[in-house]
């Protein structure tokens, strides 16, 4: 079997060690197990314990969290809750709790439930009494919404970033095939001649509006909700504005309620995903479909193409197929995020946990399948020939036929009219609008002129259509440029 994807998941972490049950429990474990057992009398159920727990799939946001609590340090410094030694040995001890993280040397525990319980218990072991402030005027309800507001704003950068070097490709095949014509479809019947470079660059046009969107996620999810507490804020006042330059948000939460149980956020990025993950799924069906033998426009590379364990003879377009496929769950991970929210009062509601797998799953399924497409249409090779041939069937250009009649003055109607009756002429003596002389189309209307011959040459029908967005190859080749011109305007210097 061929090589099919890279060999580690983009932009996903490699799973870090879970404690080991049947240990002694650490002093780590003691420290977290005080954190909000002062009113319970018993222990949490094992099972429940592995229901509930999250840090087997939120310790991806490490960075994040540490990075959180590092500008939260410095607003409790600011406040004179922190000593300048009690914020430099939490500094010292975070930056090295994501040392041995980022290293995998760091042992999380499910019996902490999350992340955060995991990292601060860490950091208590290691720095005593500072430590254990650290959690002054915060929740892990505002601590989980900062940190996926975070990861987020990363994400939606690298993914954009990916959607970049895709249209990019794209384009490279624009260029190359400039002069490749195929037919155009409707209704996957022949419309009428399209250059192959216009029918790409529709999807740099999708693709580009997938990446404002995306855009428009990151200004709205770029508000500071630390400080909104539990969900009442704190009668511990913290300078919201500082943490929030320091962490790069544009503001602060208007409403500590709204700030803990949004996840707005969350919900239009899937959207954001989701549609791009359509566009995705729409170019993998047209390259699906000229793949074939019946259509024949297009040779994928062996390596990017897979073979039947039945069949010697198939070669399959699974790198397509697959992200046809993947786009169902990019929809489901939408669907479920939606569903988890619709029916939670206010406000923070443990359901809320259930964002993170969605989310994390669909940053990663679009980054892999934009990779491995880029590399599928990079080594694909169009059959120019064949396109050619399918566009050369002159009952693709009847319109072009009506619209000539329309130049000599008759009206529309009448025109598309004549042209109907041409063309059933034409098809039932199982002839060729080019195999007849111009006097045979002069039977059907006066308006036709003894040029008619040359309305049938698919090129002159894609020049003629000189009007921006439209096919003509000058207007395409200003599309290209135009591309060209924003791709390089981005590129750092
Ligand atoms: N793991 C939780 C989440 O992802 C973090 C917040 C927990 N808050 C709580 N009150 N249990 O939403």
């Amino acid at each position: 079997m061929k090589k099919l994807r890279p060999e580690k998941k983009l932009g996903q972490q490699p799973r870090l060690p879970m404690g080991f049950p049947g240990c002694a429990p650490t002093i780590r474990a003691l420290l977290t197990l005080a954190m909000w057992k002062g009113r319970f009398a018993s222990e949490t159920a094992e099972l429940v314990r592995r229901f509930s727990e999250s840090v087997s799939f939120d310790q991806r946001l490490f960075r994040h969290d540490i990075r959180a609590s590092l500008a939260h340090a410095r607003a409790l410094r600011a406040a004179d809750l922190l000593s300048p030694q009690e914020l430099d040995s939490i500094e010292t001890g975070l930056r090295e709790i994501e040392t041995e993280i980022a290293e995998g040397r760091f042992s999380f525990h499910t019996g902490l439930e999350d992340l955060h319980m995991n990292i601060e218990s860490a950091l208590t072991e290691r720095v005593g009494e500072a430590g254990a402030r650290l959690h002054t005027a915060r929740s892990r309800n505002d601590q989980i919404s900062v940190d996926t507001r975070l990861y987020c704003r990363e994400e939606i950068d690298r993914v954009s970033g990916r959607i970049r070097d895709f249209q990019q490709v794209i384009l490279d095949v624009a260029r190359r095939e400039i002069d490749t014509i195929l037919p155009g479809y409707t209704h996957l019947q022949r419309g009428q001649p399209v250059l192959l470079s216009h029918h790409l660059l529709a999807y740099v046009e999708m693709l580009e509006r997938d990446r404002d969107r995306l855009a428009g996620c990151r200004i709205r999810l770029n508000v500071l909700p630390l400080g909104s507490g539990a969900l009442a804020g704190s009668t511990i006042l913290l300078d919201r504005a500082a943490i929030a330059s320091d962490l790069g948000f544009d503001s602060v939460s208007s409403n500590s309620m709204d700030a803990v149980s949004d996840r707005d956020f969350v919900a239009e990025i899937l959207f954001a995903l989701a549609l791009l993950g359509t566009h995705l799924s729409r170019l993998s069906e047209d390259i699906i479909l000229w793949n074939t033998t019946e259509f024949g426009f297009i040779r994928l590379s062996d390596a990017y193409t897979t073979g039947s364990s039945l069949m010697p003879q198939k070669k399959n377009p699974d790198v397509a197929e697959l992200t046809r496929g993947k786009t169902g769950r990019l929809y489901g991970n939408l669907v479920s995020v939606l569903t988890m929210l619709k029916g939670l009062p206010m406000t923070y509601n443990r359901d809320l946990q259930e964002d993170k797998e969605p989310l994390f799953d669909s940053f990663d399924t679009a980054n892999l399948i934009l990779e491995v497409f880029a590399g599928m249409l990079t080594e694909a090779a169009f059959d120019r020939e064949r396109m050619q041939a399918a566009a050369a069937d002159p009952l693709l250009l009847a319109t072009d036929l009506a619209e000539a009649l329309v130049r000599a003055g008759l009206p529309f109607r009448q025109a598309h009219e004549a042209v109907g009756r041409l063309t059933a002429h034409a098809l039932a003596q199982g002839r060729s609008f080019r195999e007849m002389p111009p006097s045979e189309f002069q039977e059907f209307s006066g308006f036709f002129d003894d040029d008619v011959l040359n309305t049938l040459d698919p090129r002159n029908s894609l020049a003629a259509r000189d009007n921006p967005g439209s096919p003509a190859p000058q207007r395409v080749r200003a599309e290209i440029a135009r591309w060209e011109q924003i791709f390089s305007a981005e590129t750092p210097a």
